[in-house]
């Protein structure tokens, strides 16, 4: 909970909306995005950093909604992109070419052309065949690619390990003891033009340690490659500051940057950073409702409407969210369960909640102590980011709406899928 999801006369609300006149407009499951909370988060990245050139490059993975999109567009982010795809998105939502950088390992030929001829600001280059590629493309339609290349700074970002990108077994890029070797490369490549440097270690942080190990070995490179005549416009430290799922106590925005701004001193290059699921972790729920209860010998179930294809986050790395009920009068005189079934009684238990889907780890949450009835709403916290951007069809489930509240009102941000679009492109054979 924080100031844009809160109980207010036992009734769980985003901005000034009820969850409960949400899902009876929308239905469930939904996410539900506040706006101002989207706001906020980026106010905050933008007011520690005003002392100094900067450019916040919002990461579109975390959340890829046009509507989120264009509210961060219209704030002056920029945006890390991992694909042509969320370059398109980027565009769609207002945002500027100028103002994007292109990570990850694998950018395609087509993904290439697509980023020079919109004009973005650099390529993160994660290995030393992909500046070959990335200066013959250039090359073949008379561009010269902007390239920044993404260090591997060697440091334990001490989180899941699914989600650490900065040891030297992962696959990110480039060697740290070859980078000087591979700058003085790029800089004889005529379709090149060196513009920065960048580094991104890893994903919910709850640290600053980790960070300013990084941006010390990063900017120790600056210096090296300043003394062999390669100057740097930018240095990007990427992303990766973690947010409050359970009783994580991650830094504040404000004194991680402080931290961060702490290690660059007088240096005078831009500074970007990659945020993504410090702006909109903490943004959006999941509002889903309980389908039945179901008491058994060892376990009590709370089969929900959202399933591992709506948050796969659980089932994937175990990842813990927390959940609420969206009414939590106090039963007897409990609220008409809305809708379906009229008033019941509520059970207080220890719930497995659990989605529709047949696999085991299709589970949202394991022994929560709720007290619900069969139609209960429940909001799950913290699923603004890689909730809905991470979400499929398994099971042949449409994706879920979105919704973004704006102080009293509320917008369908996207449609809940049908499922004549879900196999709108698949073909019967003769
Ligand atoms: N920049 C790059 C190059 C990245 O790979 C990432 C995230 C970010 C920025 C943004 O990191 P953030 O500020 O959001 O931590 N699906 C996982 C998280 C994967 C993150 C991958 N890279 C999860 O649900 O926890």
């Amino acid at each position: 909970m924080n100031d844009y999801f809160y109980y207010q006369d036992n009734q769980f609300y985003a901005e000034q909306v009820p969850l409960t006149e949400i899902a009876a407009q929308f239905g469930t499951p939904c996410y539900v995005y506040s706006r101002a909370a989207l706001t906020d988060g980026f106010r905050q990245f933008s007011e520690a950093l005003q002392s100094r050139e900067h450019l916040i490059c919002c990461a579109v993975k975390a959340n890829s909604n046009l509507a989120i999109l264009n509210v961060f567009a219209r704030l002056g982010a920029g945006f890390d992109i991992v694909s042509g795809g969320e370059l398109q998105r980027v565009l769609a939502a207002g945002g500027d070419a100028r103002q994007v950088v292109f990570s990850g390992v694998g950018k395609s030929i087509a993904e290439i052309c697509m980023a020079l001829e919109a004009g973005i600001l650099c390529f993160n280059v994660e290995s030393e065949a992909e500046l070959d590629r990335l200066n013959e493309v250039a090359g073949s339609i008379g561009k010269i690619a902007p390239v920044s290349l993404r260090v591997n700074p060697d440091v334990d970002a001490k989180t899941h390990p699914y989600i650490s990108t900065g040891l030297k077994q992962n696959k990110f890029g480039v060697p740290y003891d070859k980078a000087v070797s591979l700058y003085k490369r790029a800089r004889d490549l005529p379709y090149l033009r060196i513009t920065g440097i960048d580094c991104h270690i890893g994903s919910q942080l709850t640290e600053t340690s980790p960070f300013i190990a990084a941006a010390e070995k990063i900017l120790a490179l600056v210096d090296e490659l300043a003394a062999a005549g390669i100057r740097l416009e930018h240095i990007d430290l990427g992303g990766g500051l973690g947010i409050r799922y359970n009783d994580e106590t991650p830094p504040a925005i404000s004194d991680y940057v402080t931290a961060l701004l702490g290690t660059l001193r007088e240096r005078s290059e831009k500074l970007i950073l990659e945020p993504g699921r410090v702006l909109v972790g903490n943004a959006g729920v999941l509002l889903t409702r309980v389908e039945y209860l179901k008491h058994g010998e060892e376990k009590n179930f709370a089969i929900v409407d959202a399933a591992m294809n709506d948050l796969m986050r659980p089932a994937l790395y175990d990842a813990f969210h927390e959940i609420l009920p969206v009414d939590r009068q106090p039963s007897p005189q409990s609220s008409p369960a809305s809708g379906r079934g009229g008033e019941r009684e509520r059970h207080s238990s220890i719930y497995e909640i659990v989605g529709p889907i047949c696999e085991t780890g299709d589970f949202i949450g394991h022994n929560r102590n709720l007290s619900i009835t069969p139609q209960s709403l429940l909001a799950v916290l913290s699923a603004g980011a890689y909730g809905m951007s991470m979400s499929s069809n398994y099971n042949t489930r449409p994706r879920a709406a979105e919704v973004m509240v704006d102080g009293n009102a509320v917008h369908l941000i996207r449609e809940r899928e049908t499922v004549q679009q879900l196999y709108a492109g698949e073909k019967i054979i003769l």
